[in-house]
């Protein structure tokens, strides 16, 4: 099977015929036009994943084409041919609709990464949709993302539970989708139409939290100048949803466990009893048996929150599911911010996927949306992504050399028979050279980069790379990863320290 069709439209044969024997024996198939007409044609003769498109062709300015296109098909992905780069080309490119554009003449492998990269771009776009849907058929919860059994399990409790009335107490790290949830089962019961009321708990002081679950009387303290509702009465037939429940208070668990048991309570410093019909959810990120084992929750309570429990897995365990949230908040984030949609590299989607997200589906919402708002075109690479992510990387590659340089013990598997092993400081001098070498490939071998990510001064990191005897040398494609531009020359940087 082609790994995607191309339609290359340029005048120049000899561009067309060397672009399409490089894509071909990429494996992509590929159409071929000559002229604007011919080309547009073609499109409708399609369908294609991806067009790359001159913009100086003898019968129609390629920008104004582009719009054109971009009208009839808003999907296709397009990438522009030009002669020679400039700031203000790119500009009109990406404002025309294109997503990345070449320049002649242009290093082939760096063109079947940008290729490869609009196409699986625009393979993961259409395949969220049609997961989308296939969750909406399903489950009908359109804005959770996730296909791994441990995140089906949980969609298939929520629908179970969701009719009832029943309390659930959704367990989860930070950032896991405890409040996501909560909605869910809110907006799958038949309570949908009325109010969900989250109250984050942890945030409000005690005294403050009892009059706004609760409501007052006036007078009931000295600045409650009028009576006032509290939550439990504004969510009376909806559903109430504590966030971190761990954190209340011991005399107000005893409150709630009295609304839970009674549907009723009084306001402060009141004396009627209100009736509710309320639902209530409950989230919280520690274990509350064991805070019921350390007496710092009551068990009573603790047993009429558990009636149901639902464990909403670390995104570490379940890694399947970020290549579908980063597509996810990569179309949400694009329309946004209002840029043509945009794709990771294999290089920033591969530390994606390495990545132990202590944060969870927040930290890679965050890590998209920044990636995207300081994203100048297409093709986002690792330099967009958090340096916690990058790093983390870099530690981890670090460890598995180093199981490659410490001397073996006699007689243990990979001891290396009359070799004598090597020094600490040869070690450590390895060692050193390699996170500078891999610092330096990440940076583009831009050294002024490098130092500041090492937090060292340039001079510094100069000593060393003579001292290790690293060579310097200028990258194909170093200047994609300029931040900001696409274009310019940054070969400045390069002889620093040479
Ligand atoms: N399965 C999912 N699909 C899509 N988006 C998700 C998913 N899970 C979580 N999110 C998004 O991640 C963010 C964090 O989710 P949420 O606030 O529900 O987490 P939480 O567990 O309540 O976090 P915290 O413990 O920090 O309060 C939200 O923007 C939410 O929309
Ligand atoms: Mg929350």
């Amino acid at each position: 099977m082609p790994r995607g069709s191309i339609l290359v439209v340029d005048d120049e044969a000899e561009i067309r015929e060397g672009l399409q024997a490089l894509l071909a024996s990429e494996g992509f198939e590929v159409s071929l036009a000559e002229t604007g007409q011919v080309g547009l044609q073609k499109l409708e003769e399609g369908p294609f994943d991806l067009m790359l498109l001159d913009v100086s062709l003898p019968d129609r300015n390629g920008l104004d084409m582009l719009r054109e296109i971009r009208l009839r098909d808003p999907h296709l992905s397009i990438m522009l041919i030009t002669a020679f780069g400039s700031i203000d080309m790119a500009r009109a490119a990406f404002k025309a609709g294109a997503q990345d554009y070449i320049t002649k003449p242009w290093s082939n492998d760096e063109l079947i990464a940008q290729v490869s990269q609009a196409i699986e771009g625009r393979r993961l776009r259409e395949e969220n949709v049609q997961l989308k849907r296939a969750l909406k058929q399903r489950y009908n919860f359109p804005n959770i993302i996730g296909k791994s059994e441990k995140m089906l399990a949980v969609l298939d409790l929520v629908t179970q539970v969701a009719p009832s009335r029943s309390t659930v107490l959704i367990y989860g790290e930070s950032g896991t989708g405890k409040e996501l949830i909560a909605k869910a089962i809110h907006a799958a019961s038949t309570r949908t139409d009325k109010a969900f009321i989250p109250v984050n708990t942890g945030s409000i002081p005690v005294d403050l939290l009892e009059s706004q679950l609760f409501g007052h009387v006036k007078g009931a303290f000295t600045s409650a100048i009028a009576s006032k509702k509290g939550l439990f009465e504004v969510a009376d037939q909806g559903t109430i949803f504590f966030d971190e429940i761990s954190t209340i208070s011991p005399e107000t668990q005893a409150k709630l466990l009295r609304v839970i048991q009674e549907r009723e309570f009084m306001r402060l410093g009141g004396t009627d009893t209100i009736k509710v019909d309320v639902r209530i959810l409950a989230a919280s990120n520690e274990d509350l048996r064991k805070l019921v084992r350390e007496g710092r929750f009551r068990e009573d309570l603790f047993h009429r929150l558990n009636v149901i429990s639902i464990q909403l897995p670390p995104l570490r365990d379940r890694k399947e599911d970020v290549p579908l949230l980063v597509g996810h908040f990569l179309g949400h984030f694009c329309r946004e911010n209002g840029k043509p949609p945009r794709g990771f590299t294999h290089t920033a989607m591969k530390l994606l996927m390495d990545y132990d997200w202590p944060g969870n589906i927040r930290e890679l919402e965050n890590a998209v949306e920044r990636a995207v708002v300081l994203s100048t075109h297409e093709s986002m690479d690792a330099d967009l992504l958090p340096e916690s992510i990058r790093t983390r990387e870099i530690v981890k590659g670090v460890r598995l050399q180093l199981a490659e340089f410490l001397p073996p013990l006699p007689g243990e598997a990979g001891a290396r028979g009359s070799a004598p092993p090597p020094s600490l400081f040869e070690i450590l001098e390895e060692v050193e050279r390699r996170i500078i070498v891999d610092m330096l490939e990440r940076t583009n071998w831009n050294q002024t980069e490098a130092a500041e990510r090492f937090q060292i001064p340039l001079s510094t990191l100069n000593q060393k790379i003579k001292r290790l005897g690293i060579e310097t040398r200028r990258r194909p494609g170093a200047l994609r990863g300029t931040p900001g531009i696409g274009y310019g020359d940054d070969a400045a940087e390069f002889s620093v320290g040479k």
